[in-house]
C-alpha cells in the first residue's frame, strides 16, 4: 500500500517562479510531505530536512535502499551552519567559489540533523543549487531540503516532470513542472572530511574548475567488481540505468562507428530492437548538449522498447567525466574496446 494517494502538479514558471504556488508547494513540505521540483542538475524529491519521518517517506517513495544517503540542499549560507558540525576552510573557498550551483559538499554531520538523511553515518551532504525554483522553494520552506534525483531507484535521473511522473506518480504529494533541467547531470560530490578533498561524483562542476581552488583535490570514484561490497555509498555499478541493455565501445571513431553498424546489424537480424542514437558521433564535441539530452535519451529508448542501446564512450574532459561515469554506471562497468586506442 503506497503512502500517497494522489499527486498533484504545479506548473511554476523557471525563470520567475510565481509566489503562491511556492507557498503552496513549501507548506506540503512543512508539514512533512514530498515535494518534487527542478534543480539546474536534475528533478530533485524533496522533504524537510530536519524531519526524519519525512526523509523516510523519500527511500519509501524511491524504493531507495536506506544504506544510500541524501543531500541536504540549501537556500543561504545560514542554513549551512544549521546541517554541519563545522565548514572546514577548504569547504567555505568552495562555497564562495562555486555556490549557489552544482557542487554537493560532504561535511561533518550536525547533532540537530536526523542521521537516516546519511544513512546513519557522521556526515551530511550539502548543497546549495542556482535554480530560481529550487531556491525559492527552499526559502519559503524555511527549513533545509533533502532531495535525491526524482527517480526511482537505479532508474536513469530525471530531466523532465514527465520523467518525475513516470516513476513517482501517486508516491509524492506534489510535481513541479518548471520545464527541462538545464544541465542535465547530477552534481558534483565533494567529501571535505579527511584531509585531502575527494571528489565521491563526477557532476556538472568539472574538475578543472576545482582544482584551481584546490589543487591538491583528488577524484576517487570507482566502480565495485562483483560481490564486491560497497565502503562507501555512489559506488554501485547498476545505476542510472535503462531497462536495456547498454554496450559501451570504446577506440578510435572510425572503428567504433564500425562496430556499432556491425554490432546493430548482428542483433537486427536476430530480431532484436536496438537504439544506436543517444550520442549521435558527430557532435561528440558538444559535452554540454549530450549532458543536457543523456537520461532523457535513455528513458526514450526504454520507452520504445528496445533491447540493446549501442553508445560510444567519449572523452572524459570536462563534463566528459560525468557523463562516462553515467554511462559506465548504466553500462554496468561493460566496455568493449575497439580498433586500437583512441585517436
Ligand atoms: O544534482 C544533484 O546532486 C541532485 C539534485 C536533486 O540536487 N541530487 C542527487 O541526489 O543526485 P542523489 O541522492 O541521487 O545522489 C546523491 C549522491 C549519492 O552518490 C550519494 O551516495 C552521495 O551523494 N552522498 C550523499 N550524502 C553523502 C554522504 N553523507 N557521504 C557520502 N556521499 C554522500
Ligand atoms: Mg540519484
Amino acid at each position: 500500500m503506497d503512502y500517497h494517494a494522489k499527486t498533484i502538479i504545479l506548473h511554476i514558471d523557471p525563470a520567475t517562479p510565481e509566489p503562491d504556488r511556492i507557498a503552496q508547494a513549501a507548506e506540503v513540505l512543512r508539514a512533512g510531505g514530498l515535494v518534487a521540483f527542478p534543480t539546474e542538475t536534475v528533478y530533485g524529491l524533496g522533504a524537510d530536512a530536519l524531519n526524519a519521518t519525512a526523509l523516510d517517506r523519500i527511500y519509501l517513495a524511491k524504493r531507495r535502499p536506506a544504506s544510500d544517503p541524501l543531500i541536504a540542499h540549501i537556500a543561504d549560507a545560514t542554513q549551512l551552519a544549521l546541517l554541519a558540525a563545522d565548514v572546514p576552510y577548504a569547504a567555505q573557498r568552495l562555497a564562495a567559489a562555486f555556490w549557489p550551483g552544482p557542487l554537493t559538499m560532504v561535511l561533518r554531520r550536525a547533532e540537530r540533523v536526523p542521521a537516516n538523511i546519511a544513512a546513519g553515518m557522521d556526515t551530511v551532504a550539502v548543497r546549495m543549487p542556482i535554480h530560481p525554483i529550487a531556491r525559492a522553494l527552499i526559502a519559503a520552506a524555511g527549513t533545509p531540503i533533502a532531495a535525491p534525483s526524482a527517480n526511482t531507484f537505479t532508474r536513469p535521473s530525471a530531466t523532465t516532470a514527465a520523467h518525475v511522473l513516470e516513476d513517482l506518480y501517486g508516491r509524492v504529494d506534489v510535481v513541479i513542472d518548471g520545464g527541462a533541467t538545464p544541465l542535465g547531470v547530477e552534481s558534483t560530490v565533494i567529501d571535505l572530511t579527511g584531509a585531502h578533498p575527494v571528489v565521491l561524483r563526477p557532476g556538472g562542476l568539472i574538475l578543472s574548475d576545482l582544482q584551481r581552488i584546490l589543487p591538491d583535490i583528488t577524484s576517487e570514484q570507482r566502480f565495485l567488481a562483483e560481490g564486491e561490497a560497497a565502503t562507501s555509498p555512489g559506488q554501485l555499478t547498476k545505476h542510472y540505468a535503462p531497462r536495456a541493455r547498454v554496450m559501451l565501445y570504446d577506440g578510435a571513431p572510425q572503428a567504433v562507428r564500425e562496430a556499432i553498424a556491425d554490432t546493430a546489424q548482428r542483433y537486427l537480424a536476430n530480431g532484436r530492437r536496438v537504439g544506436a542514437r543517444i550520442i549521435a558521433l558527430g557532435a561528440r564535441a558538444d559535452k554540454a548538449a549530450i549532458a543536457r539530452v543523456l537520461f532523457g535519451a535513455m528513458r526514450a529508448l526504454d520507452g520504445q522498447g528496445v533491447d540493446v542501446i549501442l553508445v560510444p564512450l567519449l572523452d572524459g574532459d570536462g563534463l566528459g567525466e560525468a557523463i562516462r561515469d553515467r554511462l559506465l554506471r548504466a553500462a554496468e562497468g561493460r566496455v568493449y574496446r575497439v580498433g586500437g586506442s583512441e585517436a
